[in-house]
């Protein structure tokens, strides 16, 4: 790509790789996130396997370390205590070894183990990593289709915003406003507005209300079937149940490529039971966009967030989710921001409430590519090639006038660069399509 803005930029990527790496994990961003987030880790090897390979694997093979007997993985795991971030380890207090939160985040492994095995050049150190994580990958899924879908409906229940990925998206305002902060919720200190003015970060209100369910869950003993009956949030996220369904059949197909055909039924009953409950529980009608559903409230929450485009991701966009996609993007400077412009709910710079994530613009544009709306997942790849090219490997951006936020040298963005803007010929569904912005 030289003689163009964004010439270096690969280089730069691997550099931050580099320089968030601590030996056998990556932290986020140095400062903001220093221990291993468990959806990062697993998008940034997609990362580190395009110049290192064998790296790449043991990213996820230490996040797997950390798998609780039961088949959990946590959201954070505290390989080394860093007293710059809150709530640590102390707080979270969950007696593992190692030491780790006590919830989970979007399953996005096996999706990631799929597309590091089907492009791997060292395929013996490849096969030899997938056999090893086949069983906990299984085993997680199991635990989500158990402990999150105890009677079997066909879709997961999620008890805290931190486990959706998507902290303080507007989607979580009326399940979280019906969490009252007990008066007895132990006085706490946030480190995060030290490295990000607060203006980009959730507020105070809501950082009670995850306090309040993290000191729940810790009363609980982090008991899952207590915590789904317990938990006053408690929502099926689109994103969530659409990455599930979509790594429940990347398990399958791995499954069939390590010849771990035993475990398919299973796998294909979770597929065919998610397939069939989630359409009708979480899209709407008139736009095809999946919202989130309030299992408290018993109602879909009509928020629109940039989440309900992960339908595409599971195989189950419609047509007129395209035609949704298409005005949403239109309606800002860069796409895709998380809720649309125009919206109450639209805050340009605050966090999971209107920024780009270039993040989410990749597992969008996956799901788009391959559903056979490549020019929308060529737009999406454009859009974040250039706000990288702008304002570097950051956490977000501003939709509107591209302005880089949160953290700066941020793993993911610079993962995504590697593994996806920098490869256009991964918009497509079929590499015999043309891509159209080429
Ligand atoms: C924030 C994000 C979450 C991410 C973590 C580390 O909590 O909301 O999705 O995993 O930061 O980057």
């Amino acid at each position: 790509m030289s003689g163009n803005p964004t010439a270096g930029l690969r280089e730069r990527a691997i550099a931050v790789l580099r320089a968030n790496d601590r030996g056998g994990y990556t932290v986020p961003a140095a400062g903001l996130y220093p221990f291993q987030w468990n959806w990062d880790s697993c998008l940034v090897a997609l990362g580190w396997a395009c110049f290192d390979e064998a790296r790449a694997w043991r990213e996820i093979e230490t996040l797997f370390a950390a798998q609780w007997p039961d088949g959990m993985v946590p959201h954070i795991v505290f390989h080394r205590d860093d007293p710059g971030y809150f709530p640590g380890p102390g707080v979270w207090a969950t007696g593992r070894e190692p030491a780790s939160s006590g919830i989970t985040q979007p399953p996005v492994a096996a999706s990631c183990v799929r597309w590091m095995l089907e492009r791997a050049r060292d395929r013996t150190t490849a096969l030899a990593a997938a056999r090893r994580l086949f069983p906990k990958l299984l085993a997680w899924h199991a635990w989500f289709h158990s402990a999150r879908d105890p009677e079997g409906r066909g879709f997961v229940v999620t008890v805290h915003p931190w486990e959706t990925g998507m902290d303080n998206s507007p989607a979580w305002d009326a399940p979280l406003a019906a969490v009252a902060p007990p008066p007895d919720l132990a006085p706490y200190e946030r480190r995060d507005l030290a490295h990000v003015d607060a203006a980009q970060r959730p507020t105070r209100a809501e950082y009670d209300r995850y306090m309040t369910l993290v000191q729940l869950f810790r009363e609980l003993a982090y008991d899952s079937a207590e915590m789904v009956a317990r938990s006053p949030f408690l929502v099926v996220d689109p994103a969530t149940n659409a990455i599930l369904l979509r790594a429940d059949r990347d398990l399958a197909a791995l499954a069939e490529i390590l010849g771990e055909r035993a475990a398919l039924p299973r796998i294909r009953a979770w597929i065919a039971r998610a397939e069939t409950a989630l359409p009708p529980l979480l899209a709407d009608p008139g736009s095809g966009l999946w919202q989130a559903f309030d299992l408290r409230a018993g109602r879909r929450l009509g928020v629109r967030t940039h989440a309900g485009f992960l339908a595409f991701l599971a195989g189950l966009g419609e047509t007129r989710l395209a035609a949704t996609l298409d005005r949403w993007a239109d309606a800002t400077r860069y796409a895709l921001s998380s809720v649309p412009a125009g919206d109450p709910a639209f805050d340009r710079r605050r966090y999971w409430r209107g920024p780009v994530w270039p993040v989410a613009n990749f597992l969008i544009g996956r799901g788009t590519g391959e559903s056979g709306h490549v020019r929308l997942a060529a737009r999406l790849r454009r859009d974040t090639a250039a706000l990288v090219a702008r304002g570097g490997f950051r956490e977000y951006f501003d939709p509107l006038d591209g302005t880089g936020l949160g953290g700066s040298g941020f793993g993911w963005t610079a993962a995504v660069w590697l593994a996806w803007v920098d490869q256009p010929e991964r918009d497509r569904g079929s590499d015999e399509a043309p891509d159209p912005l080429k």
